[in-house]
């Protein structure tokens, strides 16, 4: 059977491309390039679902299907109806068709829609008979004339990993939540302790870490759909991945004031099979006067913003607190805060430098770290 070498994209949130770069390095995939917002690689069928199944900071993998230069709706179609469709769409699916355009000639992105999607039909022998049922994302993205057509591999996003059923207010996402620990370096040999843990997304994410758990071991992905999916060669990657994982010896503890999130977190431990290694209790930072855990590690959490929770006025008190509990129970431990800039990080005291600047949920955050 002919190998294909494919053109891959690791779609990542800003701030998180170099985690992303390193997980590839980690699958044995070199990356190509890194750019603002993704990370581009190459490799084989093996590698693009290795890529879907194990990476923790990507928010999709899209396959390369075709770049070309065009400025004029007749060309466009004349080089869209060339591509390889048929490699990655059986016939009767339905395409949903997603365009961007800047700084080139065909800016109407719904002109883009219609021609490419007009064109991939024809190739395919004819549009879907039905309107409804699995969908495959395709991607087109004009930038000074240069046409760039890409297939998303994933399906839904891959933060969806299936464990969180139910969220609290304001929840992070599994990628970003994943990301943040790996610019941590946190890679499981030691304790985590979320005092601020919601769902309980950085905890269950360090579970994961610390136990070499595949976080897309238990979802469907879109490439299960494509012609000639090697369902075998999909299971034997699987397998693989159960066969590494490891347990885990420490305690991974996640705390929140409100009893109703805590108890979310614990059923979201449950859904990802990370109980039996994480703790979840109610408590406000100011309640607990030593850590359950001794053994110094990584103390993080993503407080309330006062954008999207909290009251405005207490905020400055509330990182004021914070800034005291992590340096007076927390001593020795590596400390971190994700927020925005400003008056709430002076408020968290002395010691906490930006290591990175991401983006929360549409909100510029940025991670800051002591070594308490
Ligand atoms: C932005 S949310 C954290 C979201 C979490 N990272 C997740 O992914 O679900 C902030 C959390 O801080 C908790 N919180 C607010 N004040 C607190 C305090 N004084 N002590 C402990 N938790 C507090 C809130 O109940 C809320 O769940």
């Amino acid at each position: 059977m002919k190998k294909y070498i494919f053109d891959m994209f690791a779609v990542v949130a800003p701030g998180l491309e170099e985690a992303c770069a390193r997980e590839l390095d980690a699958l044995n995939v070199s990356a190509v390039s890194i750019s603002k917002g993704g990370v581009a690689f190459r490799g084989g069928l093996e590698d693009l679902y290795r890529a879907n199944l194990w990476l923790r900071t990507a928010s999709r993998v899209l396959v390369r299907l075709g770049a070309f230069g065009s400025r004029d709706f007749p060309d466009l179609y004349r080089k869209a109806l060339r591509l390889p469709w048929g490699r990655f769409v059986k016939p009767g699916t339905l395409l949903q068709i997603k365009a961007s355009s800047y700084r080139s000639r065909l800016q109407h992105t719904g002109r883009i829609i219609e021609t490419v999607r007009d064109a991939a039909y024809r190739a395919l022998g004819g549009e879907p008979a039905f309107d409804e049922g699995p969908s495959q994302q395709v991607l087109v993205r004009f930038e000074n004339d240069q046409c760039l057509v890409s297939m998303d591999s994933s399906g839904e996003l891959l933060y969806r990993r299936g464990y969180r059923q139910m969220v609290g207010a304001a929840p992070m996402r599994e990628t970003l939540a994943a990301g943040i620990l790996m610019l941590l370096n946190w890679d499981g040999g030691k304790p985590l302790v979320d005092p601020m843990c919601g769902s309980g997304t950085f905890i269950i994410e360090g579970a994961h870490i610390g136990m070499r758990k595949a976080p897309g071991m238990n979802r469907e992905f879109a490439f299960m759909r494509w012609p000639r999916y090697r369902q075998g060669l999909w299971h034997v990657l699987k397998t693989e991945a159960t066969c590494s994982e490891r347990g885990s010896e420490e305690l991974l503890c996640g705390y929140d004031l409100a009893s109703e999130v805590v108890e979310l977190a614990r059923q979201n431990a449950v859904n990802a099979e990370v109980d039996s290694v994480t703790r979840f209790e109610v408590g406000g930072i100011g309640e607990r006067r030593g850590s359950i855990v001794q053994a110094p590690g990584l103390i993080v959490c993503n407080p309330p913003y006062g954008a999207r929770l909290g009251n405005d006025a207490e905020l400055t008190e509330l990182y004021r607190q914070l800034g005291d509990f992590y340096r007076s129970v927390y001593s020795g431990w590596q400390g971190a805060v994700l927020c925005p800039p400003g008056r709430l990080v002076k408020a968290l005291g002395r010691g906490f430098d930006c290591i990175a600047l991401l983006n929360n949920g549409g909100i510029e955050v940025g991670l800051y770290r002591a070594f308490l």
